[in-house]
C-alpha cells in the first residue's frame, strides 16, 4: 500500500506550490491513475513516491515504511518504474536493458538471460527476434513495451507509470493499455500511473485521481466522479467529452 500525507513541493523555498495538500491512498493491487493537465503536478508528485523527487513537507509510506527513512537507491530499485524521459540504454541489447536491474542486484547472468526472455514474451515481443537487438532497432512502441519489461525485471509489488505511452498512435496504446490491464490482473500490482488522457485514465483505473494546480480535486472510481463531480473543474473536465465517453463506455462493455 502507498499512502500520501499531506504532500507539499516547492521548486522555489515555499513561494509558490507545485504539489499542495495531496493525501492519497493506493490500496494493494490497486491501480490509481493520476489524470491532470500538463503543470498540475503528476510528473512531481509521482517522483516523491520513489524519492526521484523529495517533498518539502508530508510524509509517503511504501509498504508500511517511511521512504524518506530509506535508502533512494535500494527504494528505486524496489518499484519499478517507467518515465517517459528516462529511455533505454542506447548501447545495451534489449536483453540487457530488460535485466539491468537484476544485474544491479547481482542475479547470476543465466538468471538474468532467462528473465529477461520471459517478461519479452510477456510483453509479447518474441525472444528469439529481439533479445539481441539495439533499441535503435525497435519502433517507439517496442520501445515503451520494453520499458515496461525492464520496469517488471525484479518483480517489483509497486509500479510507478508516468506517461509511458505518450508518444504513440492510438492503436499502438491501445494495445499497451490491453497489456497493462492484463498484468495487472495476473501478477496483481499495485500501480500509479499518470496521464491527461481521459480515456486512458477511465481504461486503466480502478480509481482516478484528478489533479489541477498542484492540488487533488477528487479521488475516486468513474462512477463516482462521472455521477458526482466534486469540483466545477471536474465537471467542466468530463463536460466536453461526455459523448466521446458515452461511445466509449459502450465500447469498453
Ligand atoms: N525541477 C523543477 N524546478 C522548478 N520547477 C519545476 C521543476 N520540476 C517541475 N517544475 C514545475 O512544477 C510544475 C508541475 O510540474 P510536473 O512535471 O509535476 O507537471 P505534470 O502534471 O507532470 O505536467 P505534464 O502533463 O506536462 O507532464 C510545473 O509548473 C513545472 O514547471
Ligand atoms: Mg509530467
Amino acid at each position: 500500500m502507498i499512502v500520501i500525507r499531506n504532500l507539499y513541493k516547492s521548486f522555489n523555498d515555499g513561494a509558490t506550490y507545485v504539489v499542495e495538500d495531496v493525501s492519497l491512498e493506493v490500496a494493494e493491487g490497486e491501480t490509481v491513475v493520476l489524470l491532470g493537465s500538463s503543470g498540475s503536478g503528476k510528473t512531481t508528485t509521482m517522483k516523491m513516491i520513489n524519492r526521484l523527487i523529495d517533498p518539502s513537507s508530508g510524509t509517503i509510506e511504501v509498504d508500511g515504511r517511511n521512504v524518506m527513512e530509506q535508502d533512494p537507491v535500494e527504494l528505486r530499485r524496489s518499484i519499478g518504474y517507467v518515465f517517459q524521459g528516462i529511455g533505454l540504454f542506447p548501447h545495451m541489447t534489449i536483453e540487457d536493458n530488460v535485466a539491468i536491474v537484476l544485474r544491479l542486484l547481482g542475479r547470476s547472468s543465466s538468471e538474468r538471460r532467462q528473465r529477461a526472455h520471459e517478461l519479452l514474451e510477456l510483453v509479447q515481443l518474441d525472444p528469439a527476434e529481439y533479445a539481441q537487438r539495439m533499441p535503435g532497432e525497435l519502433s517507439g512502441g517496442q520501445q515503451q513495451r520494453i520499458g515496461v519489461a525492464r520496469a517488471l525485471a525484479a518483480d517489483p509489488a509497486y509500479m510507478l507509470m508516468d506517461e509511458p505511452f505518450g508518444a504513440l498512435d492510438a492503436l499502438t496504446r491501445d494495445t499497451l493499455q490491453q497489456e497493462v490491464l492484463k498484468l495487472k490482473e495476473r501478477l496483481r500490482k499495485t500501480i500509479v500511473f499518470v496521464t491527461h488522457d481521459i480515456f486512458e485514465a477511465l481504461a486503466l483505473a480502478d480509481r482516478v485521481a484528478i489533479m489541477h494546480e498542484g492540488r487533488l480535486e477528487q479521488v475516486g472510481t468513474q462512477e463516482e466522479i462521472l455521477g458526482n463531480p466534486a469540483t466545477p473543474f471536474v465537471r467542466e473536465l468530463f463536460e466536453k467529452p461526455a459523448k466521446q465517453l458515452a461511445a466509449f463506455r459502450e465500447h469498453m462493455e
